[in-house]
């Protein structure tokens, strides 16, 4: 509802209300640590090569233009069949045409609710953490004022969303069939709880880092389709470029994080992204099976439908090759070379 709602007494949001991190960060000094405040001084700039340099003439927000369906898109597939798992089923392809075509229309929507989500509900969160000092983690300043840049990005991400999926939705008539929340943020909530507090705000942090650099590889292959809505290829591609940028910055980020990491937290992160690159990946399948009842399949014929067009096997073999350049990062560093570590990776099917 507002900016400072975390600021009421109960209010569910309140240990992550951005107001209350700047608040908190202005604390006394004996009380920074507790805050989040970085402990550490800042790097200077001499070290940041910055990604956002072009920015003001390249990011989506700065430079395109509103994208729009236009008139002779009915024809079209609003999403590349091949990129949808449940249009690979024969009962999908022997639905209605109509059916058929909202399948593609509803893996769309479910798409672009994920980023809306993603972007607002938790990269967001990071990148003003970063932007106000309240992330914990000491940055360079020309690095803060790129977290500005990310924050506009991510914006204007989930609003080109939600714009899409508005046209979309008038356009059609059809209704989104959308769960209350994605199988992503139920996961990272659930992990989060085995977490503890002590360990929540650093799962958010190495969550984002997973999300933003797995995130520019599952953008890039819709654009190439030419059969599709061009605003639905248009959107994608626009995303897809501000994301390598993103890219690009919180691999940096990671570096300072990992840097200012005891060996016990270290060994907590590195254990943790194993899980959180599946929790990123993994295709929301209950809410397929949710979609496919909501066309009058029985609840069994729906599970046994999901399941054939993604089963585990796909679905762990598709994160691994999704996640090469991720693990390679934290590879890097030497994430991995604690044996059980490096046991888990391998346990979670990622090495
Ligand atoms: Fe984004
Ligand atoms: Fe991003």
């Amino acid at each position: 509802m507002c900016g400072i709602v975390g600021l009421f007494v109960g209010c569910s949001t309140h240990s992550h209300c951005p107001k209350k991190l700047i608040l908190d960060s202005a604390a006394p000094a004996s009380e920074e640590a507790e805050a989040g405040t970085p402990v550490v001084p800042a790097p200077d700039n001499s070290g940041y090569n910055s990604p956002f340099r072009s920015w003001d003439t390249r990011a989506s927000v700065r430079s395109t233009e509103r994208r729009t369906l236009r008139e002779g898109d009915a024809a079209r597939p609003y999403f590349s069949p091949e990129l949808v798992p449940l249009a690979r089923h024969k009962y999908i392809q022997d639905l209605r045409p109509d059916l058929y075509d909202e399948v593609l229309i509803q893996h769309l929507y479910r798409y672009l609710d994920f980023t809306m989500k993603l972007e607002h509900l938790v990269v967001n969160r990071t990148a003003l953490g970063i932007a106000q000092a309240t992330v914990g983690v000491a940055v360079p300043e020309d690095m803060r004022f790129d977290a500005y840049k990310v924050y506009c990005d991510e914006a204007y991400h989930a609003l080109f969303s939600m714009d899409l999926l508005r046209q979309v939705r008038q356009r059609t008539g059809i209704e989104p069939r959308l769960p209350e929340l994605p199988y992503f943020l139920r996961r990272l909530q659930e992990l989060q709880e085995e977490a503890g507090a002590e360990n929540r705000h650093l799962m958010e942090l190495v969550f984002v880092i997973v999300s933003e650099t797995l995130i520019s590889g599952s953008l890039m292959e819709l654009p190439q389709d030419g059969d599709v809505v061009p605003a639905v290829r248009e959107v994608l591609r626009d995303h897809a470029l501000d994301e390598g940028r993103h890219h690009t910055y919180f691999a940096i980020f990671l570096k300072y994080l990992w840097g200012q990491l005891g060996p016990s937290e270290r060994r907590t992160a590195a254990l943790m992204v194993p899980r959180l690159i599946h929790t990123f990946l993994r295709p929301d399948t209950d809410a397929m099976r949710a979609e496919l009842e909501g066309y009058g399949f029985a609840r069994e014929a729906a599970r046994q439908v999901v399941a054939e067009v993604l089963p585990e096997t796909l679905i762990r073999e598709s994160a691994r090759s999704s996640a090469t350049q991720t693990i390679r990062l934290f590879s890097f560093l030497g994430a991995l070379d604690l044996p059980e570590v490096a046991a888990e990776f391998q346990d979670q099917g990622l090495t």
